[in-house]
C-alpha cells in the first residue's frame, strides 16, 4: 500500500493513474477501522481499479473538544488492517496539511443542517461537507463509498454533490453489525461491558419496529419504540424518529421511502442507529 501524508505527493501519483485510465474507487474515513470501514473499501475494490482509503480525525466536524480529544487514533493497526484488506493508496494528513489558518466554510444544505442529527451536534453537517469537499477536490474519485450508518451524513453529502455539481458517483454501503446485533463503530471501544450490553437496546428496538411496522400507526409505533429505549437502564434517549428517507420529515401513510433512526447516550458514549422500514 502506498501511503502518503502530503496533498501534493498523493495529487502527482494519482494524476498518473488517472491518465492510465484507472478508475478510482475512495473510502472516506475518521480511522479506529473496523469490519464496517472494511466493507466500503470491499465495494470500492469491486466497482473500481484502484482504491484510496483516507485516515483524518477532521477537527471541524467536532461539536464537542472532548469527542475530538479521546476520538480513538491506533494507526499502526489502522495500516495494517488496509494492507491486509489489500487497499491500494492511504492518505493520511496532518491537520495543518488540511486546513490553512482561519479557513472559513459555509454551505447552505437547507433543513438537513438543522434536523435530528444538526440539532444534537450543531455545527458538525458544516465540519463534514467542509473535510469531504477538500478530500473529493484532491482525490478527484470515480466514486465514493459511505454507510448507511450515518444515514443523515450520506444525503448531506449527496446534496454537496448536487449542489456543487462534483462529478463523483455516491454508493450507500449497508450497515455492519457485531454478531448481537451493535452496529459497528469505532466509539464502541468506550462502552464498559454494562453499557455495551444497555447499548444492545438500539438494534433490538430497531428490529421489533420493523417486524411490526405498518403505515397506519406509524405514532404508536414510534411511542412504543420510545418506551423501550427509555426503559433500559444507563440510556438516555436523544431521539428516536420514523421519517421520510429523503427529506427526513415525519412520515405518515403517504411517505415511500421510510427509515427509523435513533441517537442515544450511553454513559459519555454517544451512539446512532437506523434501519430502513421502506425502500
Ligand atoms: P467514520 O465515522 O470513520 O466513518 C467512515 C465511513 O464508514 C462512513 O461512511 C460511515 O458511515 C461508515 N461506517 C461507520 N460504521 C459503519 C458500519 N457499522 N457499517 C458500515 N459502514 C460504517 O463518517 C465519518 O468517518 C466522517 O464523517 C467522514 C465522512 C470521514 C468525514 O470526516
Amino acid at each position: 500500500m502506498e501511503i502518503f501524508t502530503t496533498k501534493k505527493n498523493l495529487t502527482e501519483y494519482l494524476e498518473q493513474l488517472r491518465k492510465a485510465g484507472k478508475k478510482i474507487g475512495f473510502v472516506p474515513t475518521l480511522g479506529a477501522l473496523h469490519q464496517g470501514h472494511l466493507s466500503l473499501l470491499a465495494q470500492s475494490q469491486q466497482y473500481c481499479d484502484v482504491s484510496i482509503c483516507s485516515i483524518f480525525v477532521n477537527p471541524t466536524q467536532f461539536n464537542d473538544p472532548k469527542d475530538l480529544e479521546k476520538y480513538p487514533r491506533p494507526i499502526a493497526s489502522d495500516i495494517e488492517k488496509l494492507e491486509q484488506a489489500g487497499c491500494d493508496i492511504l492518505f493520511n494528513p496532518e491537520v495543518n496539511e488540511m486546513y490553512a489558518a482561519n479557513e472559513q466554510w459555509h454551505l447552505d444544505i437547507g433543513e438537513l443542517e438543522h434536523l435530528l442529527e444538526g440539532k444534537f451536534r450543531p455545527g458538525h453537517y458544516q465540519g463534514v461537507t467542509q473535510v469531504v469537499f477538500k478530500l473529493f477536490d484532491i482525490v478527484k474519485p470515480d466514486m465514493a463509498f459511505f454507510g448507511q450508518k450515518d444515514y443523515q451524513q450520506f444525503l448531506v453529502i449527496q446534496k454537496m454533490v448536487e449542489l456543487l455539481h462534483l462529478p463523483v458517483k455516491l454508493v450507500m454501503c449497508p450497515i455492519l453489525r457485531e454478531p448481537d446485533g451493535l452496529a459497528m463503530s469505532s466509539r464502541n471501544i468506550h462502552l464498559s461491558v454494562e453499557e455495551r450490553r444497555h447499548a444492545l437496546v438500539l438494534s433490538k428496538t430497531l428490529n421489533w419496529l420493523k417486524q411490526h411496522f405498518n403505515k397506519s400507526n406509524i405514532a404508536s409505533l414510534t411511542n412504543a419504540s420510545e418506551v423501550m429505549i427509555n426503559a433500559e437502564p444507563g440510556v438516555q434517549l436523544e431521539y428516536f424518529e420514523v421519517v421520510d428517507g429523503d427529506s427526513l420529515h415525519s412520515a405518515d401513510q403517504q411517505t415511500k421511502s421510510i427509515v427509523a433512526l435513533v441517537a442515544v447516550k450511553v454513559g459519555n458514549t454517544r451512539l446512532i442507529d437506523n434501519i430502513i422500514l421502506v425502500d
